[in-house]
């Protein structure tokens, strides 16, 4: 008899862009694809944080460059990743947060917010998606969104309206890509210990709340995201697309 076989996990021969890959989740994403097999382009706008994270892959035999990018200067990132393409995965994870009030909100927190979450993950997916069309082979496009798209967070009026506009976006560019078979969904994590929320992790109170609504009862490390990202972009995850993975310890169960 012949049994089914679990279709592979690997990634080798694929190239992967990956933004916001010099700390954080994109740090943990470019690692995952790495160690898969993947060649990873890393993208971010300090260099020097940049470099160590490629040495450091490198080192470790690993496949990888890196691209010193602002990815909010939208027509500069655009040819800079168009020229360095065509990718079969992209990691689309630069993100920024603000919270406080709406009451304390001014245009040019949400104007912040909104540029980088919304408006250049726009236009990155839309640079690396002219690439993968052309070469035909289809593609993974993962969207680093958040809990904070399926669920309202306190102080997080902008945050939470940038990762909602994430989510329409995936599903409405999974829609248009489909018969490319380039797949597109998003990563959703809950609170993961990273530069990016260490003001909210030092406020033991804050913790706690936290701690309370994650029903496994404990804040993420970036570990816990990084096969996330290995299976969506994997032929594991060949029939997976407009939709999201959830990494929440259950917050979002109820
Ligand atoms: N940590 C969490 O709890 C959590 C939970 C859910 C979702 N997320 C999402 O996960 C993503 C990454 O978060 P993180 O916690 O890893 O954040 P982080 O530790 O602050 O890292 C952010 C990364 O993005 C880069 N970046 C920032 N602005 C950029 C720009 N304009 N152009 C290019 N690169 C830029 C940073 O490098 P440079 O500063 O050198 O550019 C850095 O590599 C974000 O989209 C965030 O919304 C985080």
């Amino acid at each position: 008899m012949d049994l089914p076989q679990t279709p592979s996990f690997r990634l080798d021969g694929r190239r992967a862009l990956v933004t916001g890959a010099s700390r954080g989740i994109g740090l943990g994403a470019a690692c995952a694809l790495a160690q898969a097999g993947a060649e990873v382009v890393l993208a971010a706008r300090s260099s020097s944080e940049l470099s160590a994270v490629c040495d450091a892959l490198k080192a470790a035999g690993f496949n990888a460059s890196f691209m010193q990018l602002d990815v909010s200067e939208v027509a500069t990132a655009k040819a800079r990743i168009e020229e360095a393409g065509p990718f079969d995965i992209l990691v689309n994870n630069a993100g920024i947060n603000r919270p406080g009030p709406m009451s304390a909100m001014t245009e040019e927190d949400y104007d912040t917010v909104m540029d980088l979450n919304v408006r250049a993950a726009y236009f990155v997916a839309q640079s690396v998606l002219n690439g993968m069309i052309k070469a035909g082979k289809g593609g993974s496009i993962i969207n680093t969104s958040s809990q904070m798209g399926h669920v309202g967070g306190i102080d997080r009026t902008v945050y939470c309206a940038s990762k909602f506009a994430l989510e329409g976006m995936t599903r409405a560019l999974a829609i248009e890509v489909g018969e490319h078979n380039i797949r597109v969904n998003t990563v959703c994590p809950t609170f993961i210990a990273t530069p990016f929320t260490a003001a909210t992790l030092a406020d033991p109170e804050r913790v706690a709340w936290i701690e309370s609504k994650i029903k496994l009862g404990r804040i993420g490390e970036i570990e816990d995201v990084m096969g996330a990202y290995v299976f969506l972009a994997s032929d594991a995850a060949s029939l997976i697309t407009g939709t999201s993975l959830l990494i929440d310890g259950g917050w979002t169960a109820g």
